[in-house]
C-alpha cells in the first residue's frame, strides 16, 4: 500500500482501492482521485473538498447527514463502529476534539470528532484525527494492531510533540508519522525534534514526511 501525506490531515492510501482522508491540503489542490473519502471531523481543515470531490464519503451521522444533504453517497457511522465499503475496513476511534461544520450562517453540530482505523489489502492505519492524549489508545493498539500511527503533534488545537510521544507508545504502531503541524504559525513545531525524541527512548520509527511525499508499508 502506497500512503501519501498531502499536507496538513491529509492523506491518501493507495492499493486496490484510493482512499482519501480529510480532503484538505492549504493550496486547495488535492490531485487524488479518490474512490472513498473519510472525514475525522466536520472542522473546515477536514472537510475540505469533501463536497467538491462528490466520491463515497465515511463520516459520523452528523456530517453524513449533511454531506447527503448536498448530494454526496456518504456512509454514515459513530464512534465504537465497524463498516467495511468496497472491501475497505473502516472503525471509528475516539477522538477528543470538537466539530462543528462551518457551513452557511451559524453553521451546524457536526457530532463527536473522531479517529479511523482504516484495513486496506491487510495493512493497518490508525489516523488518529484532531484529538488531545487519551490512555484508550491503548485499547487501537491492542484491539487493531496498526502498522502505522498517523498522529497530530501541532499543539494548541490538538496534543503536541510531548503528548504524541505518549500516544505513540499507548498505540505501539512500529511507525508513526506526525501530522497537523506546519500548516499555520499556530501549530508551527520541529517534527525532527518530535522523531528524534520518540527514536531515542523507544524502538517506534518515525518518518518525518514533507507534503506530497510517499512511503509504502506492507
Ligand atoms: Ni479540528
Ligand atoms: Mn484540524
Amino acid at each position: 500500500m502506497k500512503l501519501t501525506w498531502l499536507g496538513h490531515a491529509c492523506f491518501s492510501l493507495e492499493g486496490s482501492k484510493t482512499i482519501l482522508i480529510d480532503p484538505f491540503v492549504p493550496s486547495g489542490e488535492i490531485g487524488v482521485d479518490p474512490d472513498i473519502v473519510a472525514i475525522t471531523h466536520a472542522h473546515s481543515d477536514h472537510v475540505g473538498e469533501a463536497l467538491n470531490l462528490k466520491k463515497k464519503t465515511v463520516a459520523n451521522n452528523e456530517i453524513a447527514k449533511y454531506l447527503a444533504e448536498k448530494g454526496i453517497d456518504a456512509e454514515d457511522m459513530n464512534s465504537g463502529g465497524t463498516i467495511e465499503v468496497e472491501g475497505v475496513r473502516f472503525t471509528m476511534t475516539h477522538a477528543i476534539h470538537s466539530s462543528w461544520l462551518e457551513a452557511e450562517g451559524p453553521g451546524y453540530y457536526g457530532g463527536l470528532a473522531a479517529g479511523f482505523v482504516i484495513s486496506l489489502d491487510g495493512v493497518v492505519v490508525y489516523h488518529a484525527g484532531d484529538t488531545a492524549l487519551f490512555s484508550d489508545m491503548k485499547l487501537v493498539g491492542e484491539l487493531y494492531h496498526p502498522d502505522v500511527a498517523l498522529l497530530p503533534i501541532g499543539g494548541r488545537f490538538t496534543m503536541g510533540p510531548e503528548e504524541a510521544m505518549m500516544a505513540a507508545q499507548f498505540v505501539g504502531a512500529p511507525l508513526v508519522i506526525p501530522m497537523h503541524y506546519g500548516t499555520w504559525p499556530k501549530i508551527e513545531q520541529d517534527p525532527v525534534a518530535f522523531k528524534k525524541a520518540v527514536e531515542r527512548t523507544t524502538d517506534i520509527r518515525v518518518l518525518v514526511l514533507k507534503p506530497g511525499e510517499s512511503t509504502h508499508i506492507e
